[in-house]
């Protein structure tokens, strides 16, 4: 690969309505507090009815695509990364393509759950960085809400709607410098939705497809996994861990945060959280963390960036960026 593969914008999109720890009190039984101190959740947003996982990557392309000064109709690629899929099919990227008015470029979906903006990070990466595409469009975007069972109070708590884009373009200058995915699929009932249309379409039908979670157990595979991933990414590029500038990190609970910014050695203050305001928002949260430090200056042209995540599968991954 002699191409480099830049970020050249990015776009977030957060629909309307806020859901509390404290409105959650009145739904299960829980409290404000639990949630906080054993997640680092305050928040997170909910689609409204009507609003479909489209509609929050449409906005949030919109946006990215407005930051890189480019045109849909400069688009050659689209892959969006989500589990809430608004339909079986087309896929949620042909749908996106439709309402972007682009024609005949490739637009398919990954589901790699929580990991799944690194899993097409790293397919655009490798079509940018070959050649293969010159402006792509990638996007990770959820309506996690509608695969949460609102009487089980281990999952409905900890997660949240929302979607995140960027527009990556083949570059002489360093961008993603090294992208690193893995999946092992013997951890596949720790955290699934153990029903699909072709083994329980009735569930389906009645929105009774629901997350179930050890979350103990995920906890601590993620806590281990995570850390070998993003040692594994400073040795694969020969840096110390003293020249990374920001960790943008999944955001499923700020314990498992803390504990990969001390593998690091990185202070609090090099890792952009948005779980206290976004929740858990699966293959949305890296992106709407990323958009979010670029909008308000923290995350500059030059930084070097450590993207990780983890999810259901098991997937997990992690990138280095310059940017
Ligand atoms: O994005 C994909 C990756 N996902 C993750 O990485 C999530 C990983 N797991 C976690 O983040 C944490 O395990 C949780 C936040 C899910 C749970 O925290 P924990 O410290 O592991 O708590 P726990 O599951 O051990 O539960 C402790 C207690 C239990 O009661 P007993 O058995 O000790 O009496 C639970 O029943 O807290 C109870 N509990 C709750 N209490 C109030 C569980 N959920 C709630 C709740 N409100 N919402």
């Amino acid at each position: 690969m002699t191409l480099s593969a830049r970020i050249t914008g990015s776009g977030s999109y957060l629909p309307a309505k806020v859901l509390t720890n404290k409105d959650l009190e009145g739904i299960v039984d829980t409290t404000e507090d639990w949630i906080y101190s054993r997640s680092g959740i305050r928040q997170r947003h909910i689609a409204a009815e009507g609003e479909f996982t489209s509609d929050l990557a449409l906005a949030a392309s919109r946006e990215a695509l407005r930051s890189a000064g480019r045109a849909p109709s400069d688009v050659d690629l689209i892959v969006v990364a989500t589990t809430t899929a608004d339909q079986v099919f087309p896929s949620t990227a042909c749908l996106l393509q439709q309402r972007l008015g682009i024609h005949g470029c490739p637009a398919f979906d990954v589901q790699a759950v929580c990991a799944g903006f690194l899993y097409a990070l790293d397919v655009v990466y490798r079509y940018v960085a070959t050649g293969a595409s010159r402006c792509a469009l990638v996007v990770g975007a959820e309506t996690f809400s509608r695969i949460l069972n609102w009487e089980d109070r281990t999952t409905c708590v900890l997660f949240g709607d929302g979607a995140g884009a960027m527009v990556i373009e083949a570059s002489e200058s360093p961008g993603i410098l090294s992208s690193h995915i893995h999946a092992d699929g013997a951890f596949k009932d720790l955290l699934c939705v153990p029903v699909g249309v072709s083994t329980a379409y009735q569930e389906v039908l009645d929105g009774r497809a629901y997350t179930e979670m050890q979350g103990k157990e995920v906890f601590r595979w993620a806590v281990s996994t995570l850390g070998d991933a993003v040692i594994e990414i400073l040795d694969a590029n020969g840096i110390e861990k003293g020249e990374i500038d920001w960790l943008v990190p999944h955001q499923a609970n700020i314990r498992i945060i803390k504990a990969i910014a001390k593998r690091l050695d990185l202070s609090m203050d090099q890792v952009v959280v948005t779980i206290d305001k976004h929740g858990n928002t699966s293959a949305a949260s890296v992106p709407l963390a990323f958009d979010t430090a670029v909008r308000d200056g923290r995350i500059r042209s030059g930084d070097q960036v450590i993207f990780e995540a983890f999810g259901g599968g098991f997937t997990w991954g992690s990138m280095l960026v310059k940017i």
